[in-house]
């Protein structure tokens, strides 16, 4: 079964069964200075929640990365890999270094034993500009190709900071279930409205129009 919660992660996570989640697919807040208290509610739930083999993936601040990876380490989950997902459109200039941003670090880890999927999966990704329902909003095909090199049909896929549900839409399209949580009522809205849009019936849309 597949859900959509308005509210915060942590006090949902909490309530979740031990071993009930496949892969935990995700693109935290990033607010400056409180990004990391993101991480750690991650790392705080991820081991109790994930089957063993289970996939922690997470969008990450390129800036921050070292300071992530840490608070991930210190997660009882193991250290799998580093995504490039490349950025499309106009590029953020990070000013204090200089650097004008062209990829975006997606981290996996893994909780113990480490072992390979069953399908490879490449580590730079490219997705199209979406931003239609908001600005923190990520596309799909990112996480359309990871998640499904990482998890089956049928999988649980949990995301703590839905946003407006891309990554409940991929696990939706791609056969598996879902649980989301969203903590901003408006956000939790829009997610709602993407995962119950259905294709148009044809049927019904050539008889409304001949
Ligand atoms: C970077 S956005 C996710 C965007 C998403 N990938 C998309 O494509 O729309 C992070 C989301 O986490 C939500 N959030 C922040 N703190 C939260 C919490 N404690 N519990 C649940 N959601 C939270 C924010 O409201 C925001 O919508």
């Amino acid at each position: 079964m597949s859900t959509l919660v308005c509210g915060d992660c942590n006090e949902g996570m909490a309530r979740m069964r031990s071993g009930s989640v496949d892969i935990i697919f995700t693109d935290p807040p990033y607010i400056k200075n409180l990004y990391a208290e993101a991480y750690q509610v991650l790392a705080r739930h991820a081991g109790r929640l994930l089957v063993p083999g289970g996939y922690l993936v997470s969008y990450c601040p390129q800036f921050h990365l070292p300071v992530i990876l840490r608070i991930l380490d210190g997660s009882g989950l193991a250290y799998f890999w580093l995504c490039a997902q490349l950025n499309s459109g106009a590029k953020t200039i990070v000013w204090s270094r200089n650097a004008m941003c062209g990829w975006k670090p997606v981290v996996i880890y893994q909780k113990p034993p480490v072992t390979a999927p069953n399908q490879i999966f490449i580590d730079v990704l490219r997705g199209v500009r979406a931003k239609a329902f908001h600005p923190w909003q990520q596309s799909i095909h990112e996480t359309l190709h990871l998640l499904s090199r990482l998890a089956a049909p049928g999988a649980l896929v949990l995301d703590p900071y839905a946003g407006t549900g891309t990554n409940l839409i991929a696990a939706q399209l791609l056969g598996m279930n879902y649980h989301g949580f969203e903590i901003d009522p408006a956000t939790y809205r829009i997610a709602q409205d993407r995962l119950t849009q259905r294709p148009l019936d044809l049927a019904v849309y050539s008889e409304a129009t001949t």
